[in-house]
Parts: C-alpha cells; sequence; structure tokens
C-alpha cells in the first residue's frame, strides 16, 4: 500500500466529520444530516439514507485499506468517488468509539458493528428505516497526547461547521442539516447552486455572481464568480472543488487571481465557488492525507485554461458594472464606495524602498553604456535581451539581441522588477513593530481571543502586540510597521485564522508579498514617460537579474521575442 500517501487522517473532529460527509455522498445519500456534542469530541453522528452496507461488508468497512471502491492502481487514478483508500473509518476507529448501523434497501433489516480503540466487535441486528447511520464517540479517549492538542469546543465546532460548509457548497442537490449541543445551525433543503451560495457564501455574492462554464478538451470549469465589485477583504468566500474535492490549490488559486489582476486591487480577494472536472489521469489526488492539495500533471495547461475561462467571463459587457449591483471596482483601480474598502496609503517606507530601487537601477546606466560601446565591436558578448534602439508610444522598449527583435513592455516589467527587489530586501528581516499611540479594541469571538493568547509570539514576530482585554475584545497595542496603514483589525482577523490554518509563516510571507506588490505597481515607472536609451538599456539589465535569475514569468509577459526567422518570414526573405 505505499502507493498510498499514509498519513494522519484523523488529526481533530472536523477531518473525522469530512471524512463521514465523503461517505455519505459516496452512498449516493439525497438528505444528511449532522448531530455534534461539544465541538464534536465528545459526540458526532452523521445519518444518510445513501445506499447503505451489506452485513457481510461491515467489518470490511472497519478495516484498514478496504474499500468497496478501488481494486487497482489504475482505478485509483480514475478514482470517481472520494474516498479511495479505505482508511477513514479504520482511522477512526483506532482513536474513538465508532458504531455504525446500517441498512441497504434490500435488506430485512439493519445492521450494527462497532469499533473501540480498534478492536472491532461482532455484528448485531439493529433498527434502522435506511441508509447508514455513525456514531463517533470520544474522540481520542485512548490518545490523550491528541487530545491535548485539540481547541477549545467553539473552535473545534467552528472547524467542523467550515468542513461542512465546503461539502455542502459542493452538493446543493443533497439536504443537509447540523446541530451543535442540541441546537440547530444549518438546515436546508435541495435546491439550486446559487440559492446554496447564497446561503453559504452570502445573498450579494449569491446576487451578483457571474455564471462561469466552461469546457476544454478534457478539464471544465463552472460555478459562480463575484462580479468584480463584490471582492472581499479576506479569502474566506473562495470554495475551489476538483474533481468534487474541496482543494487548497496554489495553480488554480493564481489562475484565478491573475484573471482579476485588472479588475481587484491588490488589497481585495476574488470571491468564488467554482468547481473544476479534470480527467482524473490528469491530476494526482493522493498527495495530502486529507486529500486538500492536488498535483496537476501540467499544471501550466490548467493555469491558462482557468485563467482565460474567467477573464471571458470577467470582461463579458455588463460585468463590471452592472447596473443596480452596486459599485464596483472601475479597471484604472479608483476605489468605488464599496463598504470597508481602504486604498492603502503609502507610508515612509513605501515612498523610500522604490525610490532607491529606482535610483539604483540608473546607476548602472552610465556603465552599460559604455559595454554598449564595448559589444559593437563583440557581437557574440550580446546580454540575453540585447540592447535598446527605441521607444515605442511611451509604452515599449524595442531591443535588439543575437537572435532578433525583443519588445519589453516597460511599465509591466519596471513593476517586476521592484517587487522582487523588495521581495529580496525583508526577506532576512522580521516585521518591524509599530506601537499605536491608541490603542485599538476589536471585539473577537472565543476562537480569536484562543488563537491570540496562543500565537502570542508568533503575533510578535508579526510585528502585532495584541492581549486578550475582555472575554470578546482584544486589544491591539502595535501593528506590523510595514502595514500600519491597513485596516488593522481586519488585517488582525485575518492573521488570526490564517495562523490557525496554515501556521504563521505563511500568513507573514503572502500578506507581505501582496503589500509589496501594491508598492511596486504604485513605484513603478508609468507609461509614457520617456526614457533614455540609457535608462532603457538599464531596465533591460535589471530584467535580466531578476527574471533569469530562476524567478517564473506569471500571467502576462513583460518582455516577449521576434526571431529574426519569423521577421525574414513575414517580409518572405530568403524563399
Ligand atoms: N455512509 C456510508 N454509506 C454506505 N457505505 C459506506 C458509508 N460509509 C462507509 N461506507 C463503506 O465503507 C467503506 C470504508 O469507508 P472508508 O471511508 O473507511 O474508506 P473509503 O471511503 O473507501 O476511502 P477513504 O479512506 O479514502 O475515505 C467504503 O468503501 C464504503 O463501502
Ligand atoms: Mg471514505
Amino acid at each position: 500500500m505505499n502507493q498510498i500517501a499514509a498519513g494522519e487522517v484523523v488529526d481533530r473532529p472536523a477531518a473525522a466529520l469530512k471524512e463521514l460527509l465523503e461517505n455519505s455522498l459516496d452512498a449516493g445519500a439525497r438528505s444528511v444530516s449532522v448531530d455534534l456534542s461539544e465541538g464534536g469530541v465528545r459526540r458526532m453522528r452523521v445519518v444518510d439514507d445513501g445506499a447503505g452496507i451489506d452485513q457481510d461488508d461491515l467489518p470490511l468497512a472497519v478495516a484498514r485499506f478496504a474499500t468497496s471502491r478501488i481494486a487497482t492502481i489504475e482505478d485509483l487514478e480514475r478514482a470517481a468517488t472520494l474516498g479511495f483508500r479505505g482508511e477513514a473509518l479504520a482511522s477512526i476507529g483506532a482513536v474513538a468509539r465508532l458504531a455504525i448501523v446500517s441498512r441497504r434497501a434490500d435488506a430485512k433489516h439493519a445492521f450494527r458493528i462497532a469499533c473501540e480503540a480498534g478492536v472491532v466487535s461482532p455484528i448485531e441486528p439493529a433498527a434502522l428505516a435506511a441508509g447508514t447511520t455513525v456514531e463517533v464517540e470520544d474522540l481520542y479517549f485512548n490518545t490523550p497526547a491528541r487530545r491535548k492538542f485539540l481547541k477549545s469546543e467553539a473552535t473545534e465546532f467552528a472547524r467542523c461547521e467550515e468542513a461542512f460548509t465546503r461539502i455542502a457548497i459542493s452538493r446543493p442537490q443533497v439536504a443537509f442539516a447540523l446541530a451543535h449541543n442540541g441546537r440547530r445551525s444549518a438546515h436546508m433543503p435541495p435546491e439550486g447552486a446559487r440559492e446554496r451560495a447564497a446561503r453559504l457564501v452570502g445573498d450579494d455574492f449569491a446576487a451578483s455572481a457571474v455564471e462561469v462554464d466552461s469546457q476544454g478538451s478534457r478539464a471544465r470549469l463552472a460555478g459562480l464568480v463575484a462580479a468584480p465589485g463584490f471582492t472581499r477583504a479576506n479569502r474566506d468566500a473562495q470554495f475551489l472543488y476538483v474533481n468534487g474535492r474541496f482543494v487548497r490549490d496554489k495553480v488554480a488559486a493564481h489562475a484565478i487571481r491573475e484573471a482579476y489582476a485588472d479588475v481587484l486591487h491588490h488589497d481585495r480577494h476574488p470571491a468564488y465557488v467554482l468547481f473544476l472536472e479534470i480527467d482524473p489521469a490528469l491530476v494526482d489526488v493522493n498527495v495530502h492525507p486529507a486529500k486538500s492539495e492536488v498535483r496537476f500533471r501540467d499544471s501550466s495547461a490548467v493555469h491558462q485554461f482557468v485563467f482565460h475561462t474567467l477573464s471571458r467571463a470577467l470582461s463579458t459587457p455588463g460585468v463590471h458594472q452592472k447596473p443596480g449591483t452596486g459599485p464596483g471596482l472601475l479597471p484604472g483601480g479608483q476605489p468605488g464606495s464599496v463598504p470597508g474598502f481602504a486604498f492603502p496609503q503609502q507610508g515612509a517606507f513605501a515612498m523610500a524602498q522604490p525610490a532607491s530601487a529606482y535610483a539604483s537601477m540608473f546607476e548602472t546606466a552610465v556603465a552599460d553604456e559604455r559595454r554598449v560601446a564595448a559589444s559593437a565591436a563583440e557581437p557574440t558578448q550580446s546580454p540575453p535581451l540585447g540592447y535598446a534602439l527605441a521607444q515605442l508610444h511611451g509604452v515599449y522598449v524595442l531591443a535588439q539581441n543575437a537572435a532578433g527583435l525583443v519588445v519589453v513592455d516597460m511599465h509591466a516589467a519596471h513593476e517586476r522588477i521592484v517587487y522582487e527587489g523588495l521581495k529580496e530586501a525583508l526577506d532576512a528581516t522580521t516585521l518591524p513593530s509599530q506601537p499605536l499611540l491608541v490603542p485599538i479594541s476589536v471585539t473577537a469571538t472565543p476562537e480569536e481571543i484562543e488563537q491570540a493568547t496562543n500565537g502570542r509570539a508568533e503575533l510578535e514576530t508579526l510585528g502585532f502586540d495584541v492581549a486578550a482585554s475582555g472575554p470578546r475584545e482584544l486589544l491591539i497595542r502595535a501593528v506590523p510597521a510595514l502595514l500600519a496603514d491597513l485596516d488593522a483589525s481586519g488585517l488582525l482577523r485575518s492573521v488570526l485564522r490564517e495562523m490557525g490554518e496554515f501556521g504563521a509563516s505563511r500568513v507573514l510571507v503572502e500578506r507581505r508579498n501582496e503589500l509589496l506588490s501594491t508598492m511596486a505597481c504604485h513605484a513603478a515607472v508609468r507609461a509614457n514617460r520617456t526614457l533614455t536609451i540609457a535608462e532603457m538599456n538599464a531596465l533591460l539589465r535589471q530584467m535580466e537579474r531578476t527574471e533569469f535569475a530562476g524567478s517564473c514569468n506569471h500571467g502576462r509577459p513583460t518582455w516577449v521575442q521576434f526571431p529574426m526567422a519569423d521577421l525574414d518570414r513575414l517580409f518572405m526573405r530568403g524563399r
């Protein structure tokens, strides 16, 4: 079984719940109801009306690596069901008291099997109308070390709710219900995708979202994406499913963000519910114990497919400014009166860094001119992007290199250089902190308070000084100096959430890079600025240092090569 990534399948109640819900969906359930007690730790019950499990198959269901779904490795590659490892129930049964009662439509009555800390009890007859009921009690009762890692009841329940929501969004045709400690927290009938999204993502999102449906040769992308005016301050409303599974995928996320690039401010996040259906042979779902990450065989093809589909959808006339759907972000980047939208001010740092990066870029210009003269005598020494010839309409730099003509988008190229430079400059240091004259008090949920208290040291490395000042209140005494102009409480909230989800380092890197890219855009040379030949050569040299140093060229190109052969063909030379 070493084709299967071994690992912890159930690291917390939400993970167990996700597995049980997926099993219900795999069994074709039309209705699934969930009852949790004490954050799912004390008890978790999932009742479905699916196909049920045969009496003879019950012992297999709780045996590790027994699955009704996969016979060969080839099957694994094209798994159409959410489950394929035959590991989930056995893993749960190993760390809890698990009981399954199930009845197939053709059976006279139901059967029950139990598994407690890995010990399977004999099957016995039981009563149940149809489908399957799985009950998990006292999670981690036999593994105190794991139990210690559990967060508060509120946090564990919130995670369960999140897992539940992700699954409910993906199957609008299935009815779902959720209760916690006897109190009903969600109840939804079978409905359309837009209705389900309205319920779980938000009415404003669903009302304005643009429908996407694009069929490629081996993939299809369908779903709802926010109209540009309905972006969010955080990534909460991003639901991407690959072959029916909720995943976090950098490739698709990047493509989506690129598609919004012209209509979205750096500080805002797109909202979407997207389903990518792709030939299972082209995607590896077996890279993460919870199957929450995938690896595409050809990630650049996926990137292009997603990017083009969304670009097309977002550029459809009427999308940017739907009458009556509220203010949009104009392509020019002017902020509309979007609630909560704060246009970042450029602080002292924001100005100083790019300005010096810009100045140093031109310092090399003189030296380069000397090399231009030298290389005229020695043409083989020509640098990859060659030497500038002229500027076209204040937008493009034309250059000659060994292969032919190079055309550079001046603003895009400089933006990239400034951005990479800033990133590099900051990589070594931790974020400086800026104390607030008047501390900001923020109402917070118990989970947020817990996250802030436990993660105090991590927060400090990010430049935050935060303390609980009441049962539902946090006090921000200092903020990261670089981000001092942004909405501090919103920033803290997303930091806390992401710290819980991904760990501190990732938050630091991602938020910071977003901010830097905003700064870089503001600082980069604008189109229509006349450059001297020396300045243009300096730009080319900086590009070589930046782009050829291995940083990949995301999204829009900064330069294009026109080889001599292509030009010759245009003019039918040498035919
Ligand atoms: N709610 C259910 N209704 C019907 N059959 C179920 C249900 N839950 C589990 N089963 C059966 O029990 C088997 C084992 O489930 P388990 O979740 O452990 O493995 P799996 O779903 O096959 O793979 P994975 O470990 O990837 O989830 C399933 O293959 C399925 O046949
Ligand atoms: Mg399963």
